[in-house]
């Protein structure tokens, strides 16, 4: 346990004000840390501790915290007065939209929010109001955001989940309190990778929209098998559903076009957010012009309603230009070099593994890996939660920790390297990695 009582102490005084002395009861974790800085791939806590941080945030940070390309950006719009004005566009938002159609060749037209939960309710209003019908298909263990359609059914533990059910639906089961029951009856989570299950729901109910991460990201890293997203395509195309790629943590970390473009499937809708503005609250929701035009619909009853007074708030617009301006820059040259210190750690994280002759497989993609300690990649939530070591999982993250290396300390929760990483970072995480081994 890193030495932490300044840390308790502002926690503590917290309590008095916050509920649980957090906002984002997710972000209370043992060991209990305050960070007041953050700076390229380095978090410094309260009590003067540093760390190579592979949690970023959630994952938001992929040119690494406070970068300074990023950081000029917004000083300079808010030197120059820009403000949030709440009447007309701006040319900061159709420079930012301009710029994601250039980044996303299949998107023509784009809408701002702050959150990756508001762009994937929206998306799937969207797709009830297209569609005329109001069930919706969502995977076990993706994460969609805490709103009522999505908030269910992430890392359920097994012994509420049942038996696995394929072709077939779980219930709902939600992450929540106050989720009301009839919502709950329209939605149906299936397992990711289980074409058959999404054929049995579009059979049984009249679906209206299916929401996917195109690879699993909030219980590590859960590739499609081949041919799964081309699937998900064409029983969409067959039952006319809207497919929805929730993109909000592979979209611009994994190529500019998201990993659309590295599966060479094209959804109807996508939702981006986190690595499009490094760590500033700004989200999208894109898609072929057609289906956009609903939220300026000209007929009032048919128009989707999306308004925020926040949107496109000129700091993280700002954010958002520099960080794919970055992304784009020389060619895409982030994505390569960000691909080789993902194949750095990957290797020597299985060496030590080897080494240590532990059970365990790595699953990346790009910049996001995760340690599996079970014998094969998992498929889907109810293959992991079967056979991975859990309690091994975070007891290892928590030694990580003990050695200043940052992975956020539960179970299958993703690691992120950022651009702002180095190789000696990796190698001095690899390092640690191999003594936390032999520790646990
Ligand atoms: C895939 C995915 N979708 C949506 C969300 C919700 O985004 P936000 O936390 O910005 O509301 C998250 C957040 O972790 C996410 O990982």
């Amino acid at each position: 346990m890193p030495n932490n009582p300044k840390s308790l102490a502002i926690l503590e005084h917290n309590r008095r004000f916050i509920p649980g002395g957090v906002v984002s009861i997710n972000r209370h974790i043992a060991p209990e840390l305050v960070f007041v800085r953050g700076m390229g791939s380095r978090l410094f806590d309260a009590d003067g501790n540093s760390y190579i941080d592979y949690h970023g945030a959630f994952a938001p940070h992929f040119l690494g915290h406070n970068d300074p390309y990023v950081t000029e950006a917004v000083v300079r719009v808010l030197r120059d007065g820009a403000s949030l004005y709440g009447s007309g566009t701006t040319t900061l938002e159709g420079r930012l939209a301009e710029l994601m159609c250039q980044a996303v060749p299949w998107i023509e037209s784009v809408q701002l929010l702050n959150t990756g939960s508001e762009a994937t309710y929206q998306a799937l209003r969207l797709a009830r109001a297209v569609t005329g019908r109001d069930h919706i298909v969502v995977m076990q263990g993706g994460y969609n955001g805490w709103h009522n359609d999505v908030a269910c059914n992430l890392m359920t533990p097994l012994a509420a989940l049942g038996p696995r059910v394929s072709p077939g639906e779980y219930p709902f089961l939600p992450i929540s309190s106050g989720i009301p029951e009839a919502h709950r009856t329209l939605v149906h989570p299936v397992n990711f990778n289980d074409l058959d299950s999404v054929a049995h729901v579009c059979e049984r109910y009249p679906v209206a929209g299916l929401i996917t991460e195109p690879v699993l990201q909030n219980i590590g890293v859960v590739h499609p098998k081949p041919g799964y997203l081309d699937g998900l395509r064409k029983l969409a195309d067959k039952h006319g559903f809207v497919l929805i790629f929730d993109e909000v943590k592979t979209g611009f970390r994994h190529a500019p076009g998201g990993y659309a473009s590295i599966a060479g499937v094209t959804p109807d809708v996508a939702v981006y957010g986190k690595a499009l503005a490094n760590g500033y609250p700004m989200a999208a929701i894109a898609g072929k012009r057609d289906l956009m035009n609903w939220f300026a619909h000209p007929e009032a009853s048919k128009r989707v309603l999306l308004a925020g007074t926040y949107n496109a708030h000129p700091v993280p617009t700002a954010a958002a230009i520099a960080t794919v301006e970055r992304l784009l820059e020389n060619g895409g040259e982030v994505y390569r070099r960000v691909e080789g210190l993902g194949q750095r750690i990957e290797a020597g994280l299985r060496a030590e593994l080897d080494r240590a002759g532990v059970r365990s497989v790595i699953a990346r993609q790009g910049s996001a890996f995760c340690v599996y300690f079970m014998d094969h990649a998992p498929v889907d939530w109810h293959d992991l939660a079967s056979h991975h070591d859990a309690a091994l999982d975070e007891k290892l993250r928590r030694e990580l920790i003990e050695r200043g290396i940052y992975w956020f300390p539960l179970q299958t929760k993703q690691c992120s390297i950022s651009a702002a990483h180095s190789e000696a970072d990796i190698d001095r995480t690899v390092a640690a990695f191999g003594e936390s081994l032999k520790t646990v």
